[in-house]
């Protein structure tokens, strides 16, 4: 079976193919552009998309040798996202499947993150615990089977890239905010300041926004404003902030850890870049004696290999159940802007 998978929920356009269940092609090409800006602009999102995703997708087929003809599948991110960017490779995988006369099957982006792990060579064993950290979404879950998700914990207000954007930009460090601040934090004194860690209502969930808020009221107190703030403090105020993020996602990571049964973890999503994150986290599997599995970068960050991968997942699904759910047979249908999804409360 040969399935196509696009991506155009935010700032990256990506196109794959797997072919009878291996990736052939995962082309991604990321908006640089944005930087100037200090964000993601939704208007110029979309339109690259728009310029970007037909070379592409005839690219990934030359690359992988593979006819148009002779796709089976289609999928695409319908959700979430950015609206105007989604519709880009929503529309477009739906009106290509409507020519091919195929199925096209609407991807839930973070049931996309979910199942990276399964892109390695290495693949996590059900039931395992999922730490998803992205730019939109931080959360903390236990993954049973290809449809049975359980959602621990969640992020009450900013996510853990949304935060590592937010200060790096105060910071001065720019955009995306992540890397920024993992590059000038290596080697430094993380114990700078010591910022405080939310705790939460709910023991498995997150907040980052009174972090954020730490960051700022440390800068007034110490400099006045940041452009106050000398340069040699910038790094050890970025590994202080970073040691803080990673210590609050591992904190509910270790709970799970203790009272939850898994086999497995696995670390997904752009924050799943993180070098200490990683660290930490191969530490904790270690010592709880748990496999973990973390995705490579290509597939840490938005690609449509995770795409294709979760709509072939669900196309076998629906052959096997014959549930018609994941099926837009009728092309008329507007798929919603989520998805599929089989996340489910745990509370
Ligand atoms: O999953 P993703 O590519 O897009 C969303 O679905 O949001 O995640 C993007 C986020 C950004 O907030 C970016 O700052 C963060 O991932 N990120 C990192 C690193 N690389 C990317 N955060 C911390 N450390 C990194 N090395
Ligand atoms: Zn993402």
């Amino acid at each position: 079976m040969n399935v196509i998978g696009i991506e155009t929920s935010c700032d990256e356009t990506s196109v794959a193919v797997i072919s009878n269940g291996k990736l052939v092609s995962n082309l991604i090409s990321s908006q640089d552009f944005h930087v100037d800006y200090g964000g993601v602009v939704p208007e110029l999102s979309s339109r690259a998309h728009l310029q970007i995703l037909m070379p592409l997708l005839k690219k990934a087929l030359k690359d992988s040798g593979i006819e148009l003809k002779k796709i089976d599948l289609i999928t695409a991110t319908a959700g979430p996202g950015l609206i105007g960017a989604l519709l880009v490779g929503l529309t477009f995988a739906k009106g290509l499947a409507y020519s091919l006369k195929k199925t096209f099957i609407p991807v839930n982006h973070i049931e996309g993150h979910i199942f990276s792990g399964f892109l390695m060579e290495e693949k996590p064993e059900f039931p395992y615990l999922c730490l998803v950290v992205s730019g939109g979404h931080t959360l903390l879950l236990i993954v049973k089977s290809d449809v049975e998700i359980i959602k621990l914990g969640t992020t009450v207000d900013d996510a853990a890239g949304e935060a590592f954007d937010k200060v790096s930009k105060l910071l001065g460090l720019g955009y995306p905010g992540g890397p920024q601040i993992q590059k000038v934090s290596n080697n430094q004194n993380s114990d700078f300041v010591e910022f405080p860690i939310a705790h939460c209502k709910n023991e498995y969930d997150f907040s980052f926004s009174g972090l954020k808020t730490s960051v700022i009221r440390f800068i007034q107190k110490e400099y006045g404003s940041s452009d106050k703030i000398p340069k040699d403090h910038i790094p050890l105020i970025a590994a202080s902030f970073q040691k803080a993020v990673v210590n609050a996602l591992t904190k509910n990571v270790e709970k799970a850890l203790h009272n939850f049964n898994v086999n497995s973890i696995s670390l997904v999503g752009g924050v799943a870049a993180n070098k200490l994150l990683r660290n930490e986290l191969e530490k904790l599997s270690i010592r709880y004696n748990k496999k973990i599995v973390i995705p490579s970068l290509e597939f840490c960050g938005d690609n449509a290999a995770m795409i294709a991968y979760r709509g072939m997942k669900l196309y076998e699904y629906a052959q096997n159940t014959k549930e018609n759910l994941f099926y837009f047979s009728n092309h008329n249908a507007y798929p919603d802007l989520t998805g599929n999804t089989f996340i489910r409360d745990y509370h």
